[in-house]
């Protein structure tokens, strides 16, 4: 099933969301649903505060992109209570979008290799260093379990520049191909 994604100016995706417990009802069918949704929008990540959702539970499809990254052919993984542990390596900048920031494209900084720790969707444990695309991936779907976006690691200036889209998204308006949830 599809569900709208919530855009920037609703409230959840500013919360820190919660470990969900292995019962968790219906997990399945969730990340199913994520996934779904994510490819629908033509997304690379989706996080579940972006569906209305303050528990960590994330989904990440990077097989869509394995032409630019054969590295990344056939990864498509879900990702339960994922935490990072430590961010470090050289730092790199490149451009990021958000499904929750239609339209926004900034250059974001990020550190190039992380310590995870996380449940897959069988609910195994994980505790993994990442490297890479996949390392710059993860920060920012992380990120929004921690009620973060990426315009929080760009320069007030550039802030400053998008303004004018950020107040549109306020105000209801986001122009996407996908189903939306906006504040008004
Ligand atoms: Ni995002």
């Amino acid at each position: 099933m599809i569900l709208p994604i919530y855009i920037y100016g609703q409230p959840v995706l500013r919360k820190v969301a919660e470990d969900i417990a292995p019962d968790y009802p219906n997990l399945k069918e969730l990340i199913a649903n994520m996934f779904e949704t994510m490819s629908n929008a033509e997304g690379v990540g989706l996080a579940a505060p972006q569906i209305g959702l303050s528990i960590r539970v994330v989904v990440i499809d990077l097989d869509v992109i394995s032409d630019d990254y054969p590295e990344y052919k056939g990864f498509k993984k879900a990702f339960i209570n994922p935490h990072i542990l430590e961010v470090s390596g050289e730092e790199e900048s490149m451009d990021e979008g958000c499904l929750s920031l239609p339209g926004i494209h900034e250059s974001v900084k990020r550190g190039n290799k992380i310590h995870v720790t996380y449940l897959d969707e069988n609910l195994v444990a994980h505790d993994e260093e990442v490297e890479g695309f996949l390392a710059r991936v993860m920060q920012h779907e992380f990120d929004h379990l921690e009620g973060k976006m990426f315009i929080d690691h760009i320069s007030a200036l550039r802030k400053q520049m998008i303004k004018g889209k950020l107040n549109a998204m306020l105000k209801g308006k986001a122009h996407c191909t996908y189903r939306t949830k906006t504040v008004r």
